[in-house]
């Protein structure tokens, strides 16, 4: 039900997209991988079942995961579980840089965009892989692997993890220029140096790896999942709410909070805590365009869209990473907002309100809007296949309705 203020404190957990690489790098080590503040959330699971099918064994305890990779013998990725999560295509530079052998299905695209892994392939290929395209599979030989200079033609953050994996056993220097500088790569980075590894430069456009002979195992917590945090700013900014989030890096999350500041929220630095307190009443914020970080980051664009249809004034919103980021503005625009798409640009005229409805995700962050649209609209909204937003969140209803929605997870009759 929607006019709850969202009101109160949560401790961010680990980023999924920090864990999934994180995951796919923790065959690397002669030794186990503990993974502290591990999400519970769909994705995680997922890989952990594409490691167990190359051999290794994973333990889920009360939010740890734990990786034994001894037993690691299969350089053939699953086809059907490598279909479900795009994140597979993670496991190509580490299992090349593990065994120098791959085969790997060709990952499909998903609901946001074709996503295409030709800068994946790209960067490998600079570093000796010969790879065979065979019609959805890839046959990867990385017997003659060496180490070498890489350019991404664009920032891709896979690409950039998969070239700093393969590359952290190879000997010699690799460099990555124009390499993504997301703070999930920063991540990576640390968790591959705590295994032994000598990586640095990430989070600039020059990564520099120099291969070691071999890495051990580690017990390693991942940075806080900041477009979880950014989604709860936005339930507290939409709702006139008052938040405060643990466990976060307010730095990474500069984009969002200037952006909310403009929309009328007070947000106070803390240090590992982050404090955001909701206007009676939000405004538009000036163009917003999705950029790889550290310009606004694209996961959060559809909340943003989700919240300017109430905000007073027009907003302008365009999303220059995926192709297709907008699939939640149907739904909306039935809820009474008025929006208007053109390509890669919306346009958002705020409303005073929404009207609740049944509506349904078509992908894991609009799915994640539409919850933010039920929190302030008129009556009662249902939102369906919220399989999309267990990918990315874990229990989410339960992390709201602790924080005073009226939330609650529903199996609908003959649904
Ligand atoms: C990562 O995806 C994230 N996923 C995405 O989060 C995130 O949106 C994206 O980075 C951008 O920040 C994980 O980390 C698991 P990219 P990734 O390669 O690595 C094009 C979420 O909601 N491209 O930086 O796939 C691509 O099509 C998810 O949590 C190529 O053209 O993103 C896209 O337009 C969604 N060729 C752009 O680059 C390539 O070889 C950015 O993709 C690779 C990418």
């Amino acid at each position: 039900m929607g006019g709850e203020r969202i009101e109160g404190e949560i401790r961010l957990e680990g980023a999924k997209n920090a864990v999934l690489p994180i995951l796919a790098a923790s065959i690397l080590p002669e030794g186990d991988v503990l993974i502290r503040d591990c999400p519970d959330i769909q994705d995680v699971h997922a890989m952990a079942g594409i490691l167990q099918k190359l051999g290794c064994e994973t333990q889920w305890q009360d939010g740890s995961m734990l990786i034994h990779n001894g037993k690691i013998h299969n350089w053939e990725m699953p086809d059907a579980l490598s279909k479900q999560i795009r994140s597979s295509i993670f496991m190509l530079g580490p299992i090349l840089g593990k065994m120098h052998r791959a085969t790997v299905p060709y990952p499909g695209g998903c609901e946001i965009g074709i996503r295409p892994i030709d800068l994946h392939l790209k960067g490998l290929r600079a570093l000796g892989v010969k790879i065979v395209d065979d019609g959805g599979m890839l046959y990867c030989d990385g017997r003659e692997m060496h180490a070498g200079d890489v350019y991404l033609d664009y920032p891709s953050v896979g690409a950039t993890e998969n070239v700093m994996m393969a590359a952290s056993l190879l000997p010699g220097i690799t460099t990555i220029h124009n390499a993504a500088r997301e703070p999930e790569i920063e991540d990576l980075q640390r968790f591959i140096n705590a295994m032994g590894g000598k990586i640095q430069g990430a989070g600039t456009q020059l990564i520099e790896i120099e291969g070691v002979e071999s890495m051990h195992g580690v017990e390693y917590a991942p940075i806080s999942d900041r477009i979880v945090a950014g989604t709860l700013m936005c339930a507290a900014a939409v709702t006139g709410g008052h938040v405060r989030l643990k466990n976060v890096c307010p730095w990474d999350l500069v984009p969002v909070s200037a952006k909310l500041q403009e929309m009328g929220c007070k947000i106070h630095d803390m240090g590992a805590d982050l404090i955001l307190q909701g206007p009676e009443h939000l405004h538009a914020c000036s163009p917003l365009q999705t950029q790889p970080h550290p310009g606004f980051p694209t996961d959060m664009q559809a909340q943003m869209l989700a919240i300017s249809c109430v905000a007073r004034g027009t907003t302008v919103i365009v999303e220059n990473v995926f192709e297709n980021r907008f699939a939640q503005t149907a739904d909306l625009t039935r809820m009474g907002a008025h929006i208007h798409v053109n390509g890669r640009m919306a346009v958002v005229q705020g409303v005073d309100h929404l009207h609740g409805m049944q509506v349904g995700a078509r992908d894991l962050r609009g799915g994640a809007a539409m919850v933010l649209a039920g929190l302030i609209a008129q009556g009662e909204t249902i939102v369906e296949n919220i399989g999309f937003i267990d990918r990315g969140y874990a229990h989410f209803e339960k992390m709201l309705s602790a924080l005073g929605a009226k939330i609650e997870r529903i199996s609908l009759r003959g649904g």
